[in-house]
């Protein structure tokens, strides 16, 4: 099976049915109409899994250090359990049921944007765990003088791209794969489009209205610099660094 097979097949399901079905009445197009068959189940299971995973309790875990780091010391537990404890299992579930889901289509590995982005992400979030655990255990205060190493800096940016990195492949799964690897036979629901959109709306607002807390949280950093300086060991009470 091919993109371009795909591409004729979604034209001719767009002049029949209207594009992501529903909108012309017809009720085939609806994903309630009739059972979906044990292929779909499974990809279902796999899209929602790593959706919530990737464009759910990652942010969560993002927001959670963005807020309270600026305010508690036990901002980084949070953090970690989430993006490890609670968001490892979800992604890796949805992993594994994407690829029983491409193996029973007997698709080729890597044949696709999808899949190609779908391992970058994996491989990118393992990579990110090991940085974290790294910054967190391996501190090097006369270093850097007890300013922030680089390091800390690729995390955070690792971190965002992985999320918009996952948004753009959510928005490429509902709109492309899912009708490429079940050959539109139910389309997706304008709901989990909606869906999709308030997620990537709700996370960047609020990430973006957080970061009023940098001055705050960088003048924390600056005294516990300063107490460091004065004696000479590392403020135990810096809450801001992890
Ligand atoms: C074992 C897992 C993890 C550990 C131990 C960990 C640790 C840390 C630490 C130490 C910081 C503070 C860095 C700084 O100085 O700014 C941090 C912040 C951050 N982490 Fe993680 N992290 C983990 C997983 C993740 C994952 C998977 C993501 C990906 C989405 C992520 C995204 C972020 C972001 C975006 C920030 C910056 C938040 C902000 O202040 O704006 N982390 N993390
Ligand atoms: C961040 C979210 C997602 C990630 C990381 C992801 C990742 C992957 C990966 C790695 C595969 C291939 C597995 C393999 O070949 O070993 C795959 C397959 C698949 N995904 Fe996703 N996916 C995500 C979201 C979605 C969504 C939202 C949908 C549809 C609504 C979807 C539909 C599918 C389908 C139908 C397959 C099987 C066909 C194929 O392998 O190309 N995925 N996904």
């Amino acid at each position: 099976m091919s993109h371009d097979q795909n591409d004729a097949g979604a034209d001719d399901a767009g002049d029949d049915r209207g594009q992501n079905g529903g909108e012309t009445g017809n009720p085939h197009d609806d994903v309630f109409s009739f059972p979906l068959s044990s292929i779909e189940i499974m990809a279902r299971n796999h899209a929602i899994l790593c959706t919530v995973g990737f464009l759910i309790l990652l942010p969560l875990g993002v927001l959670l250090a963005r807020y309270a780091r600026t305010f508690t010391r036990r901002w980084f537990w949070g953090h970690a359990v989430m993006q490890l404890v609670i968001s490892g299992p979800v992604i890796f579930a949805g992993w594994a049921m994407g690829n029983r889901t491409a193996n029973k289509l007997e698709l080729e590995m890597l044949h696709d944007p999808h899949q190609q982005i779908g391992i970058a992400l994996l491989a990118l979030y393992v990579t990110q765990l090991l940085l974290g655990t790294f910054i967190h255990y391996v501190k090097m205060p006369t270093l850097f003088r007890g300013h922030r190493p680089p390091q800390n800096y690729l995390h955070v940016a690792l971190g965002l791209a992985i999320i918009a990195l996952a948004g753009y492949q959510v928005h490429y799964g509902l709109y492309t794969e899912w009708d490429f690897a079940t050959e539109g036979l139910h389309h997706v629901p304008k709901s989990a489009m909606h869906a999709w959109l308030a997620l990537i709306i709700v996370f960047w607002v609020l990430y973006f209205l957080g970061m009023a807390l940098i001055p705050r949280q960088f003048s924390a950093e600056k005294e516990g610099r300063q107490q460091m300086h004065r004696t000479g060991k590392e403020d135990p009470d810096s809450h801001v660094d992890g």
